[in-house]
């Protein structure tokens, strides 16, 4: 598969690879954020430390090499404040989103800004023709970022709970390529 650009615009935001520089950056913003994350996100279950975060980094890097993830550092005014990545992950064609934002960070639209970059970015990619968003249905602000966006609803599928916050159903939602081309017209990020 070709590879999504390495480097985003979408002022005020800048999406990034990010690398073994940002290590502690991106510690100090984990281990801020854990108690933010962890109901929502299954590798937030251990307190970061400095070999894991490395150890996730180098990941990152090497599934961007080999075309399975592709994980963008979220920066404002160069502040890394979240994550967003394409993942390889459901079948030929797809590619699947995950996010999170800093809590100081949420409600201003910053990730559906940057969810709307990402899509863009992957709908560049030759042959990708369907990008998904899923979520459990207790987290009702991660829903909200693929029903802004004009992605649509498709399956419910019940789950094994992994924290209380959950309910334990993830929603899945896609936008095609021909839906997403559909929507250029229109303006890109309505509120
Ligand atoms: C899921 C998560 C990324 C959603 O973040 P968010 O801040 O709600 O999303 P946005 O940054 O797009 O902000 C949306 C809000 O900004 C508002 N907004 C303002 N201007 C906007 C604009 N131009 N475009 C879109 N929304 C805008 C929206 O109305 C919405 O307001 P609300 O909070 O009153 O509903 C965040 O809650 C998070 O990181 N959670 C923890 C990790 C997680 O759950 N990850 C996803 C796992 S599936």
């Amino acid at each position: 598969m070709r590879c999504p650009p390495a480097l985003l615009t979408a002022p005020p935001l800048v999406l990034r690879r990010l690398g073994e520089p940002d290590v502690p950056a991106l510690l100090q913003t984990l281990a801020a954020q854990v108690d933010h994350l962890r109901p929502w996100l299954a590798w937030a279950a251990d307190d970061p430390t400095e070999d894991s975060v490395r150890a996730h980094v180098a990941d990152t890097e090497a599934d961007w090499e080999r075309g399975t993830a592709f994980g963008y550092g979220i920066t404002l005014a160069g502040e890394i404040i979240g994550r967003c990545a394409l993942h390889a992950r459901i079948g030929a064609g797809g590619l699947e989103i995950g996010y999170w934002v800093r809590r100081e960070h949420q409600g201003r639209g910053l990730m559906t800004l940057a969810t709307g970059t990402v899509v863009a970015a992957a709908f560049a990619v030759p042959g990708i023709d369907r990008v998904e968003i899923v979520h459990d249905t207790a987290n009702v602000r991660s829903g909200a970022i693929p029903r802004r966006l004009g992605f649509v609803e498709v399956s419910r599928t019940p789950v094994p709970r992994t924290s209380p916050a959950r309910d334990a159903v993830d929603v899945r939602w896609r936008l095609t390529r021909a839906a997403f081309l559909a929507r250029a017209e229109q303006p890109p990020f309505p509120a």
